[in-house]
């Protein structure tokens, strides 16, 4: 008996294959993306009943350096605050959708906030070092968390790694507000260090420094993505486009309008991922318009 319908050219015939080089390219893309330190699965933060980003789903590799960019206000330091819960200190900031850290949400109830401050440290856009000596303010965290081994040597170590030993090491017990702001900044990451965390966040580290001070915990940072991964919110295109594997590009959008594709509603805006991808390809060749105006300085 003929068979009029064969039920697998049925299916090859409602989704053609992909074309070989395609699937090839794909493959290969997902092969050589590290795990994910980090899984955002949409993501809203509000701060009472407005979102100031939503919709946001990506995911950002283990020791990758990735950035966030964007124009103010589009949402990036909400975005790398829930990254280590820091937004649970703003009474009104709410976090909707799914975190995930290693795999873990990071926001199940079972999570203990400090416990993830201290595997996740933060550098903020001011060094704000205490007012302690450079030694107390290194050996703070440790001491908090009665970490074990000689407090000499973890001050050391987290001075070396942030490449400010030779610097300070004349005068440790000197207060640390006699530093230079670039040096300031590298004592706050080498402070982050101590703990030993396994992810550095960093929103504009780098926007009151000057152009040395900045090459040097630019240089920082590539050395340091070796053992840490490490997400940067900065408003330098260079910057960005220097260190970082991966950049993702935020705007601003009116509300209800899932991608931002359409015109302006002032009064319902909030920030929305444009688009994630390779750096090198996000500043030659971005897939989406708007991300090409903003990294050409076109616009914002
Ligand atoms: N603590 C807060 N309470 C209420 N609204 C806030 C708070 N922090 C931020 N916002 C609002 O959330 C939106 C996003 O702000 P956010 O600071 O995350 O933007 P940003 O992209 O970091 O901007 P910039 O580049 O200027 O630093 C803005 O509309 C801002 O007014
Ligand atoms: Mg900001």
């Amino acid at each position: 008996m003929e068979r009029v319908t064969d039920p697998v050219d049925i299916r090859a015939r409602r989704e053609p294959a992909a074309p070989i080089p395609e699937v090839v390219a794909k493959r290969r893309a997902e092969r050589q993306r590290p795990k994910a330190v980090f899984d955002l699965r949409d993501v809203q933060v509000s701060y009472g009943v407005k979102p100031a980003v939503r919709g946001v789903s990506f995911d950002m590799g283990r020791n990758e350096i990735t950035a966030l960019i964007g124009p103010s206000g589009c949402g990036k330091s909400t975005l790398i605050r829930c990254l280590n819960r820091m937004n649970d200190l703003i009474p009104a900031a709410r976090v909707e959708g799914k975190v995930l850290y290693h795999d873990q949400d990071l926001y199940a109830p079972a999570v203990d906030a400090v416990e993830v401050r201290k595997r996740i440290g933060m550098v903020f856009q001011k060094p704000n070092p205490f007012p302690k000596s450079i030694y107390d303010n290194i050996a703070f965290g440790p001491r908090v968390l009665g970490m074990k081994g000689g407090m000499d040597e973890i001050v050391e170590r987290a001075l070396t790694h942030a490449a400010l030993w030779d610097e300070v090491k004349d005068r440790l017990k000197a207060n640390a507000f006699g530093l230079s702001g670039g040096q300031q900044q590298r004592l706050c990451i080498a402070r982050c260090l101590a703990v030993e965390p396994d992810v550095i966040l960093m929103d504009e580290p780098c926007s009151a420094l000057d152009p040395i001070s900045t090459g040097k915990i630019e240089d920082l940072m590539i050395e340091l993505k070796r053992e840490y991964s490490i997400v940067i919110v900065t408003h330098n295109m260079q910057q960005a486009a220097r260190v970082s594997d991966r950049t993702a590009f935020f705007t601003v959008a009116p509300q209800g309008d899932p991608d931002g594709a359409s015109g302006n509603d002032p009064t319902h805006r909030s920030g929305v991922l444009v688009e994630v991808d390779e750096t090198e390809k996000i500043f030659t060749n971005p897939s989406d318009a708007r991300t090409e105006a903003y990294v050409t300085g076109k616009v914002g």
